[in-house]
């Protein structure tokens, strides 16, 4: 990718993966030197379809929207949701109806319709509903009771998608995408120090700003020769 000067949304949006033979032989497909292009069947679209990533973001069999969630609004975007009650709730604490034998995302759907939970499960959760046919063992599944479309509710507002096909590019196109790689960037450079945010801006407006198409290249240029490392 950085070869190539492909945006930083290209990691959310690639069809090109690199596989071993055991992650080729799971995933059903033919890898040829050591890489694989999704096919349209089975699609796998960036590296969050990966199903290392997958596994690594899951904390149960199923699609784990809570878990998911919270990666996605943590480490992807930068906007950590507000931290859970003292006392923790089970899925069936809801006040609403829940139907028989229910999905993970008719789980998450009814903390979404109970007034008592949407608040905080709107900021993280409902990211993840895109990801809702891969189970945790990272395998696509296509059950037709999975469903992974919106509009969904989130902290930025009304997300409308057809499925992962679409949201993916619209979370790659994202300013909040771009700008929370660029501050994970800039506090690998810094090992992890903190800095002031004024800095942040100054290196998306010197690298063209976030609807610019950004690329790594542009990025690491920008950290490398801003005030970020001027004094080090
Ligand atoms: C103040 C914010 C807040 C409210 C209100 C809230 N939650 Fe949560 N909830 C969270 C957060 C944040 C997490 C993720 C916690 C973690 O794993 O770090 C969470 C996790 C959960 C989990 C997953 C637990 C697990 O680890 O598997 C369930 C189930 C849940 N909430 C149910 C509810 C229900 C039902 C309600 C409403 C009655 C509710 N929550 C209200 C913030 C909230």
């Amino acid at each position: 990718m950085i070869r190539e000067d492909a945006t930083i949304g290209n990691v959310l949006t690639t069809r090109t993966f690199a596989v071993n033979p055991e992650t080729a032989a799971y995933l059903g497909v033919t890898a040829t030197d050591g890489k694989v292009t999704a096919p349209s069947e089975n699609g796998f679209m960036g590296l969050l379809t990966h199903p290392a990533p997958l596994i690594a973001i899951s904390n149960a069999y199923e699609s784990s929207t809570v878990s998911r969630g919270l990666y996605l609004a943590h480490h992807l975007l930068c906007i950590p949701p507000t931290p859970p009650p003292q006392r923790a709730f089970t899925p069936e604490d809801v006040s609403v109806e829940l139907p028989p034998d229910p999905t993970e995302r008719q789980l998450a759907e009814a903390r979404l319709a109970d007034p008592n939970c949407r608040g905080c499960h709107t900021q993280f959760e409902t990211y993840a509903f895109a990801f809702n046919r891969w189970a945790g063992d990272g395998k696509f599944n296509s059950d037709e009771r999975l469903v992974d479309n919106g509009p969904i509710p989130t902290g930025l507002g009304e997300i409308a998608f057809s499925g992962y096909h679409d949201f993916l590019p619209l979370l790659a196109k994202s300013a909040q995408f771009q700008r929370c790689t660029a501050d994970h960037l800039i506090r690998y450079g810094l090992r992890h120090g903190k800095y002031d945010e004024a800095a942040l801006d100054a290196v998306l407006a010197a690298a063209g700003g976030t609807d610019s198409g950004l690329t790594f290249r542009k990025l690491v240029r920008a950290i490398v020769a801003q005030l970020v490392f001027a004094g080090k």
